[in-house]
């Protein structure tokens, strides 16, 4: 008998309607149109505006958009993982959250934390579930609302990030197609460079905690460059070469969207031209785990049954990963 794979058999994705343009940032701090967009190919990011509103809302939007897609029954959806650094609450799970808003009652639920790999982190995972054969449908969110956590009097973060979610349907096949192989890795050392002091139990939110504004995201931007360079990029060759990948036979590098100089140092070290680069950088910035679903929804028309498609990604942890998948139908 055929292995199993995981095949991704839809693809679904929301970005909130507020866009905050490089002008507008420029009113906010001091930095500039041009800065931005040379140093990190970025002119636009969405924000998810409202009172009461958290990561959950883009999350259920996405996992609506496809269902409506796919007109499957979220009844028959076995599990629901979803990669956040910025979840609803604490506790519980915003994965619970959307599988009880979406109308998978059937479904068990959890979030996953990587930061800005956590979707090729709970893609892997979700693909070992089918691979196992135990279930039939799960569904991997990938999505941060970093408007949530990020300062926006610090001009090194504020320009990057932005708010939205995508995600993917997976359905086992015993055709040579889904998700083929992955490499992911992890360094706890790179603690330092990226994370966010205080709100964790290590340093629970206090008067002081507020006051000494621990509680966005900090970042050494760059050393995290500097590691995220050659790490996304080592990573992505390790995938490609075991699978022998190559300029000519790879038809996409979906590349985690921090900054266009490290998707581009990528690209590069794959042998990969432009135009076989998936991007969306300009107009979204740093989704944190949600880069790369979004990448899927934007280009999905665009995708055609047997294409080869490298996930690559780096964030805070550190942690990065490459995950290889052999696209399952054709985009209408
Ligand atoms: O997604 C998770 C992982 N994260 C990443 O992969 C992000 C990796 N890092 C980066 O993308 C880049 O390091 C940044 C975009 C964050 C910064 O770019 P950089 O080229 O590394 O700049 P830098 O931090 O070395 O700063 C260069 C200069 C500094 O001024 P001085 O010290 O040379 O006078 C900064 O103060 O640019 C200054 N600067 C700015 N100037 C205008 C920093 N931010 C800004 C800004 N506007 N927004």
């Amino acid at each position: 008998m055929n292995k199993i794979r995981a095949a991704i058999t839809g693809v679904g994705g929301y970005v909130p309607d507020y866009i905050l343009t490089n002008n507008e940032l420029e009113k906010m701090v001091e930095t500039n149109d041009e800065w931005i967009t040379s140093r990190t190919g970025i002119k636009e990011r969405r924000i998810l505006k409202g009172d009461n509103l958290g990561v959950s809302v883009m999350g259920i939007a996405a996992v609506n958009d496809m269902l409506a897609k796919t007109k499957i029954d979220p009844k028959e959806i076995d599990a629901i993982i979803f990669a956040t650094v910025t979840p609803d609450m604490t506790f519980p799970a915003t994965a619970n959250i959307v599988a009880s808003a979406v109308g998978a009652t059937n479904a068990f639920s959890f979030d996953m934390g990587a930061a800005c790999s956590g979707f090729v982190y709970a893609l892997a995972t979700g693909a070992s579930y089918i691979q196992s054969g135990m279930y039939k449908k799960v569904v991997v969110i990938g999505g941060d609302k970093m408007s949530a956590i990020v300062d926006y009097t610090d001009r090194t973060t504020c320009i990057i990030f932005g708010d939205g979610a995508g995600c993917v349907l997976l359905e086992p096949t015993t055709e040579d197609v889904g998700v083929m192989d992955w490499e992911l890795r992890s360094d706890g050392s790179g603690e330092q460079f990226l994370h966010m002091k205080a709100g964790g139990s290590r340093n629970p939110a206090s008067t002081e905690t507020i006051a000494k504004r621990e509680h966005y995201v900090y970042q050494a931007g760059s050393a995290v460059f500097k590691f995220a360079v050659t790490n996304m990029a080592d990573i992505s060759a390790q995938v490609a070469e075991r699978n022998n990948l190559n300029a000519d036979n790879i038809t996409w590098l979906a590349p985690h969207q921090a900054n266009k100089r490290i998707i581009d140092a990528t690209a590069h070290r794959v042998g990969i031209s432009d135009e076989k680069v998936m991007m969306n950088i300009e107009r979204y910035g740093n989704t944190t785990a949600g880069t790369i679903p979004l990448l899927l929804w934007d280009y999905e028309k665009q995708l055609k049954k047997g294409d080869n498609i490298l996930m690559a990604a780096f964030g805070g942890g550190f942690t990065w990963g490459a995950v290889y998948v052999k696209w399952a139908y054709n985009g209408q």
